[in-house]
């Protein structure tokens, strides 16, 4: 299982260099051992400064360690945030520690990987927009592959210092300043053994977290483009909110144990919300997952985690962090896209996905397929050089040339075979646009038929590409075929993703030493989307600082724009709730609102054990007659419940909301449901008399052999606020 980032740009590349990092680990440590993170739970109440001792000790205990040898196992020992530590394991010293009584889990570190202008604009987030009292004392922690500090997006002219509640620190390596924008910054990288290709410090020489902090809450820059490309101003949504760096992303990708360590100083550092657009495949019970282990300790503090859902859809239940403290994000397109044509010598002319920096400039080149040009010394034929890869195509046939390609790669054997261009097959949707290193056009498979045909029958065959240019997409938004989808594969009645938001063909700040080697560069991922919720969720915060990380998350879920299931079909398995809507956000009307205890509960009711839970909380509350609860309880925003196929259905949801709209208020209930549920609430009036007033309410969902989805909504309205939840029964 990998743990990755979510931009889409090149990850097949990432992929490569993840993989010959850990050869490189292979051969480095001892053979049979590898890092282990063990969870302890809450944080020790006294015993500050102790733990790494005591932490060795039960090393050595469980596993008959020297105390020397113990001690040298140790990578991190947590106390900040809350207990555990990683070490070095073998897999049967990890097995003996596991019987411990006084650990709540132990489990191997896993490899993450890396999941505008006009973004902003296109959910009807002017920059005009008024600025929260508290904006200048939010902070955001962005965990991620570190920052460009000297990039336009993070100058702090016209900022004071940072807010008191602030106890972080710069670590200052290689020529890394902070400011009072980039108020903090931290790196993390397993045993400190940095590959030469990176920067021992918070500097990002991979572009992925300068572009998301700028994404979420960069200042506003002019003119910003990519080579002139999607032209324009580039912005977050609060220009004057702090940023405090996480670097815990690599070119080998992002390990558990690094997570966790950041997750610890951030919630101790005194940041507001966590935002971060990191991920892996495969399902993991929250407490073998660092993202939702340090995540649940940041609900204390009110901090609210943003995460990606992941670009690994459209699969079902292909989701990559469903936690229910979490805020999980799916991308959706916004109203420009980003194209690239390819123009045939016989005048045909198609309309490609790509964004290339150069074009062609309208010269018309030779035209050649791929697969009458394979390496065969170099041991390809012609089905193999069909698709391109490096090493497969014959330079003396493709050099100075447009080469067809079938299949999609991402251009640099190309580019070393001394190619001009390329027009490339995906069997996907085609609904994004990567970065190449040499104009390329991609096409679906109808149109790249075309051009073989084309290629087939000329003596001569030319072709042309152009330069990308952002052209108007009347079908935004949807959401891209790349997003995660749901449902939840450990709490299935807990709906995620939560909501979509703009994550295909964005324009933000960048590392100058990645490539392309600009200040602004265009990218597409979940990793895109996340930041603009943190964005949002930041701006939210900056009119209501004491608001709870449930509070916040609510009032983004139940005021989204309405998305449509004509263009998805899996509906709010692909967008949630729908498409964020940040200035609607300000205004929720009611609140679903939730605290640790809540969660608590709710894994008593999911059949979490109740000894792990009190580790987890640190006190004996856990699931005891009172503090236990159901899933249906959760005072979550939506409502999911997965029925059995062909069988009747019946649940029962418990829900009580806080008055945050006008003190004197009544709202009605409003149920749009399909004829196979029946739906009823109770009471279906809620009459407020003041602020921060709470009410309950049930909800009961009822039918028969449900068809594979059905969508159904609840509003609470007064009139003015529209407190929208949508409901889902399936039987996946
Ligand atoms: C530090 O970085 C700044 C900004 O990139 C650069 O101008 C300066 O030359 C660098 N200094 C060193 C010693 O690398
Ligand atoms: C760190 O990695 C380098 C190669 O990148 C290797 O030579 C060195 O032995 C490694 N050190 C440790 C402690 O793993
Ligand atoms: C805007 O940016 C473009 C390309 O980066 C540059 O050519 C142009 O001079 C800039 N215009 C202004 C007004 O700064
Ligand atoms: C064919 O591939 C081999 C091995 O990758 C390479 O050395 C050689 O230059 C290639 N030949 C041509 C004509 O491209
Ligand atoms: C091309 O080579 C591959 C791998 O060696 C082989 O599986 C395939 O059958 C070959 N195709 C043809 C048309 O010879
Ligand atoms: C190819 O198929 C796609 C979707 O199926 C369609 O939108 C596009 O217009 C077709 N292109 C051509 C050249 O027929
Ligand atoms: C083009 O020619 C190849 C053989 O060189 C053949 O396999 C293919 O079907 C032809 N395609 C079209 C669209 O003409
Ligand atoms: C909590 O509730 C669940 C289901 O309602 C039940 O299975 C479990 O035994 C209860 N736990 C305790 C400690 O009461
Ligand atoms: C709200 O209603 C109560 C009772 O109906 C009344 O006493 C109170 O003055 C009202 N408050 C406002 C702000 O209108």
């Amino acid at each position: 299982m990998d743990r990755h980032l979510f931009p889409l740009l090149s990850s097949f590349l990432l992929l490569l260099l993840a993989m010959k990092a850990l050869r490189v680990h292979a051969e480095t440590t001892e053979p049979n051992q590898r890092p282990y993170i063990v969870y302890m739970g809450e944080k020790p109440k006294e015993l500050v400064g102790l733990p790494p001792i005591a932490h060795s000790e039960l090393l050595k205990k469980a596993t008959g360690l020297s105390k020397e040898e113990a001690t040298k196992r140790l990578i991190y020992s947590y106390t900040k945030s809350f207990n555990g530590f990683a070490a070095m394991l073998s897999d049967e010293e990890a097995r003996k520690l596991s019987g411990l009584e006084e650990l709540v889990s132990v489990f191997p570190s896993k490899q993450r990987q890396l999941h505008t202008t006009r973004s902003w604009n296109f959910m009807g987030f002017p920059s005009t927009v008024p600025h929260g009292p508290f904006e200048s004392d939010v902070i955001v922690g962005m965990i991620d592959t570190g920052i460009w500090p000297e990039s336009k997006s993070f100058n702090d002219i016209g900022f004071g210092p940072p807010p008191s509640k602030w106890k972080g620190i710069c670590q200052s390596n290689h020529n890394f300043t902070c400011n009072n924008k980039i108020i903090g910054a931290r790196y993390y990288h397993l045993q400190g053994n940095i590959s030469e290709q990176d920067i021992p410090s918070p500097r990002d020489n991979l572009g992925h977290g300068t572009h998301t902090s700028s994404t979420a809450v960069g200042r506003f820059v002019k003119n910003a483009s990519l080579a002139g490309i999607a032209d324009g101003t580039a912005r977050g949504s609060v220009p004057f909110a702090r940023i405090a760096v996480y670097k815990v992303c690599w070119s080998d990708g992002c390990s558990d144990v690094d997570l966790l360590a950041a997750f610890e100083d951030a919630i101790a550092d005194g940041v507001d919300i966590i935002s971060l657009s990191i991920g892996a495949g495969g399902t993991i019970n929250y407490f073998d997952d660092s993202i939702a282990i340090g995540s649940f300790h940041a609900i204390k503090k009110n901090i609210l985690t943003l995460s990606s859902a992941g670009n690994s859809g459209p699969d079902i239940s292909s989701i990559e962090n469903y936690a229910p403290w979490l805020l999980t994000v799916a991308a959706s397109t916004i109203d420009r896209k980003i194209v690239a044509r390819a123009k045939l010598g016989n005048g045909e002319e198609f309309q490609g996905m790509a964004i290339n920096t150069n074009g062609l400039d309208g010269e018309m080149y030779p035209l050649i397929f791929g697969g009458n040009a394979p390496n065969i010394s170099g041991g390809a034929n012609s089905s193999i050089s069909s698709f391109c890869g490096e090493g497969t195509l014959d330079k003396k046939l493709v050099k100075g040339k447009v080469v067809l390609c079938r299949g999609l790669s991402d251009g640099s054997g190309l580019l070393l075979a001394g190619a001009v261009g390329a027009i490339m097959q995906t069997n996907g949707a085609n609904d994004d646009s990567f970065w190449f290193s040499l104009p390329v056009s991609v096409l679906q498979s109808n149109s790249t038929e075309q051009v073989q045909h084309y290629t087939n029958k000329t003596s001569n065959p030319t072709a042309s590409i152009s330069k990308s240019q952002g052209v108007f997409d009347a079908t935004a938004p949807y959401v891209v075929s790349f997003s995660s989808r749901g449902p939840n594969p450990i709490t299935p009645n807990i709906l995620k993703p939560d909501l979509t938001a703009p994550g295909v063909g964005i324009l933000a700040a960048w590392s100058p030493l990645s490539n392309p080697k600009v200040p602004y560069n265009i990218m597409s991922g979940t990793s895109m989307s996340c930041p603009h919720t943190t964005g949002a969720a930041a701006y939210v915060k900056s009119f209501n600082p004491t608001w709870s990380s449930a509070a916040i998350k609510s009032a983004l879920i139940t005021t989204v724009y309405v998305m449509s299931s004509t263009k998805n079909a899996e509906a709010e398995f692909a967008y949630g709730a729908g498409h964020i809507n940040p200035l609607a956000a300000l205004s929720p009307g009611l609140i679903y609102d939730a605290q640790e205890v809540d969660y608590i509960k709710m894994l008593c009711g999911e059949g979490y054990s109740t000894k792990n839970l009190k580790l987890v909380t640190g006190d004996q509350s856990s699931c005891t007659s009172t503090n236990n609860g159901t899933v249906f309880d959760l005072n979550y925003p939506t409502f999911a419940l997965r029925a059995q196929q062909g069988k009747t259905f019946s649940a029962s949801f418990q829900r009580t909301v806080t008055n945050v709209g006008v003190s004197n208020s009544t709202y009605k209930a409003i149920v749009n449901s399909p004829s196979s549920l029946k739906i009823n609430v109770e009471p279906n009036v809620l009459a407020f008399e003041a602020l921060l007033e709470k009410k309950s309410f049930s909800i009961k969902i009822e039918g028969d052999a449900p068809k594979i989805t059905i969508s159904a909504v609840l509003i609470w309205s007064d009139g003015t606020y529209n407190v929208r939840s949508p409901i889902v029964v399936y039987t996946i």
